[in-house]
């Protein structure tokens, strides 16, 4: 077998050299054709042409790293008010529900960019940035009541953090599926030996609160109209506003939240399919979903009035809906109240003006997030050169190490690599 499998590589490679020899245009289109295989160091190869795609052939035959993965961080939760954000807080064994995430890294360069592709399994997409859940669930790990605002759910986000020459801090790469993925991009940030150091000045996003504290519940809510896009690299995108709270797409909460809630178990008596504030458990006989999960967001004001009271609606009698179609307080109310117990989005996307320094391209669909997911493919791409002496600078004749991190609806625990990695660039000669 290993004889066969010798001789067949002696071959393939025969063919390579005569192929070589005989027609001069080899590489086509700038990649050399490669059985992918896992190896010990990062090996960045040359492109001729930039493989800028998670789709660009380059990613399906290179060469990658298996990352020996660890816990780096675990324990840690957030102070007052802040629930159910802690999915990493076991480490390895809550990670994608404790199943080895089997992280991968692919790299490349050309003239001017390097790119680093990173895979990883993670069967639950978490896009959420502390949102406000009006009456949500409790935390296990937590005493904090969970009445009225709290601040709920996290992101799924990595880092790549690369070793610096000159000190023992790192260069900071960072990617997350709330507030970097809308835009293609990751932070640039800096980490010393405590964690990642600097406020990011430019970051693409700020909170959406009408206090201080991480129980005053949001400001705005979503203006119902389609938040479209256009980046400043020319791809357009389009956001999904269950999850996604656009700057030029934001209102003031229109309506009373708790005088909402009121109108649902009581006035309008929605508790009796949907249960008491929407849980699904129904008070009387007939079943109604629960409504308190946050695909109730995908709809506008207008296109949940219309349902509520339509023929295809159960809840449309006289007995429920009826007893407030003609008052618009209660119905706004009403409404202030569902989009409260779905969730609305704590922070504020702004879209950059610049394209990025970092761009990262990634396999989720920002227009309609699953919560079902299969893995992230994830691909950074970077200058090779950065003029700021804050950030590494890639000599393709050097070598250079990082790690990774990463967490799974968490921003405080985190998962990543056994050990640095070595990225080495081969040479752009054949
Ligand atoms: C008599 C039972 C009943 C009552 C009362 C009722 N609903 Fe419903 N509701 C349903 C059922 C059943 C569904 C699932 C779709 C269907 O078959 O109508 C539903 C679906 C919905 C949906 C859409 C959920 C989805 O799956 O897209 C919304 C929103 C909703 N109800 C809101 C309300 C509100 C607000 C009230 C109170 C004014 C209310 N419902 C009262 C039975 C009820």
């Amino acid at each position: 077998m290993k004889r066969i499998k010798i001789i067949a590589g002696i071959s393939l490679f025969l063919i390579f050299l005569v192929g070589c020899e005989t027609e001069k245009r080899f590489p086509p289109k700038g990649y050399i054709p490669n059985t992918p295989t896992a190896t010990s160091k990062l090996e960045a190869q040359y492109f001729w042409s930039p493989q800028n795609k998670i789709s660009s052939p380059y990613w399906k035959a290179a060469n990658y790293v298996e990352v020996k993965i660890k816990n780096i961080e675990t324990k840690n939760l957030y102070g007052d008010g802040i629930l159910n954000a802690t999915g990493t807080y076991n480490g390895l064994n809550d990670f994608n529900k404790g199943n080895d995430p089997l992280i991968k890294l692919k790299a490349g360069y050309n003239d001017e960019y390097l790119f680093i592709l990173v895979e990883w399994k993670d069967t639950t997409a978490n896009a959420d940035l502390f949102t406000w859940i009006w009456d949500g669930p409790v935390d296990k790990l937590k005493n904090d009541s969970a009445d009225n605002w709290t601040s709920q759910k996290n992101h799924d986000n990595i880092s790549l953090l690369f070793d610096k020459e000159t000190s023992d801090e790192k260069d900071v790469w960072k990617w997350s599926l709330a507030y970097t993925a809308p835009f293609d991009m990751a932070l640039n940030l800096n980490a010393d030996r405590n964690g990642v150091t600097d406020e990011v000045l430019d970051k693409p996003f700020y909170w959406n609160s009408s206090g201080s504290t991480n129980r005053s519940g949001p400001a705005y809510e979503w203006n119902g109209e389609r938040q479209e896009i256009l980046l400043p690299g020319g791809s357009l995108k389009i956001l999904d506003p269950a999850y996604y709270l656009l700057d030029s797409n934001k209102m003031d909460i229109n309506g009373d939240v708790e005088a909402g809630q009121n109108v649902f178990n009581n006035i309008a008596d929605c508790r009796f399919c949907h249960g008491p504030n929407g849980n699904g458990i129904p008070d009387g006989y007939t079943f109604g979903p629960p409504l308190n999960l946050n695909y109730t967001n995908k709809y506008t004001r207008e296109g949940l009035v219309e349902y509520i009271g339509s023929e295809a609606h159960e809840g449309r009698g006289f007995q429920y809906w009826g007893r407030i179609s003609n008052n618009i307080t209660h119905i706004n109310n009403l409404i202030a109240f569902m989009r409260g117990i779905a969730g609305i989005p704590a922070h504020i996307l702004k879209v950059p003006v610049e394209e990025p320094f970092i761009s990262a391209i990634s396999n989720i669909s920002v227009g309609g997030i699953s919560s079902v997911n299969k893995e992230y493919k994830v691909l950074f791409i970077r200058k090779l050169n950065s003029e700021d002496p804050e950030d590494v600078s890639f000599d393709p004749q050097k070598t250079y190490s990082l790690s990774i991190q990463l967490s799974d609806n968490d921003d405080i625990n985190y998962i990543g690599s056994d050990g640095t990695i070595e990225l080495i660039f081969k040479s752009n000669k054949l």
